[in-house]
């Protein structure tokens, strides 16, 4: 038997929210079929991404359930990548995301969403080096997410229907370990005023999408602490940034570790104009990007 299962790609952080909120992302999805096998774990794919099962994200979470649910059989994990890899759109979440769901389906678990999530999080030790769930939980779950850890609990809350948003993803040369590099650049330490200023805006962030206020939640993703520390490994950020705070989006941040930046806008007929804007912001810096215009 065999099950096929898609997963969407997924912004983390929305400014404030390092590590804490994820947003599934209706842009690009990657599609894992898993089929019951004799013995071992093997991948088949035609997109340029680790076999070895304990180098890549989807091998890592089949291996970890196999081990924790004492499964023998083993399983040809087959992967189709949608989602581009190594610019903040949740590449390596997706894939161990859409995992984790298939696992559980094809030998029946019915695990609850915080065990699928734990698990897809296992699997991105091996490509961040280290777990985070901000955007595995985005991707299994679906819609706005709060990641509250030791022990993992995840909230989903559902995105207001008239949120809208556009993501430019810059074509770039991106580092081998984008992830841990651009973890490294963050400081260790930081200033209680700056540490209120995120919690203030992080919170608003949770309070717009309980209230459904497109305003609430764009006005609120600026960051004093990631953003700035991150934001020259992205060539043309602030031109890019200012160009669509002026074509009207309401707040505009890194996705994720970069090097895409999304912008948030409660107006469809905004969309247009703020995705060219943050092109022509990337062009400024000699840096061609793709943009899209998707749905939270
Ligand atoms: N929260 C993580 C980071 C997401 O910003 O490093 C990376 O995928």
């Amino acid at each position: 038997s065999k099950v096929t299962v898609k997963a969407p790609s997924s912004t983390a952080n929305l400014g404030p929210g390092f590590d804490v909120f994820g947003l599934a992302v209706d842009a690009f999805y990657d599609e894992v079929t898993l089929t019951k096998t004799k013995s071992r774990i093997t991948i088949v794919t035609d997109d340029n991404i680790p076999t070895k099962p304990d180098n890549n994200t989807a091998g890592l979470v089949v291996k970890n359930m196999k081990k924790k649910f004492k499964i023998k059989s083993g399983v040809e994990i087959k992967i189709k990548k949608g989602v581009p890899a190594g610019f903040g759109m949740g590449s390596s979440a997706a894939s161990a995301a859409a995992t984790a769901v298939a696992f559980d389906k094809l030998f029946g678990l019915k695990l609850d969403g915080n065990s699928l999530v734990e698990f897809a999080g296992s699997g991105e030790k091996a490509s961040a080096g280290s777990v985070h769930y901000d955007n595995v939980a985005a991707s299994v779950l679906g819609g706005f997410v709060i990641v509250k850890t030791n022990p993992l609990q995840v909230t989903r809350v559902d995105p207001p229907t008239n949120l809208r948003m556009c993501v430019a993803v810059p074509k770039l040369e991106v580092p081998k370990k984008k992830t841990k590099v651009s973890r490294g650049v963050i400081p260790k330490k930081v200033k209680l005023t700056d540490s209120i200023l995120n919690l203030s805006n992080a919170s608003a962030i949770v309070a717009g999408f309980m209230k459904k206020d497109p305003e609430l939640i764009g006005n609120s993703i600026k960051d004093v602490i990631v953003e700035p520390a991150r934001k020259h490994m992205i060539p043309g950020f602030d031109k890019v940034k200012e160009n669509a705070l002026k074509a009207g989006a309401l707040g505009v941040t890194i996705s994720g570790a970069g090097p895409s930046v999304i912008a948030f806008s409660k107006s469809s007929a905004d969309l247009k104009k703020i995705s060219s804007a943050m092109s022509r912001g990337f062009a400024s810096a000699k840096t061609e990007c793709q943009t899209v215009i998707c749905k939270p």
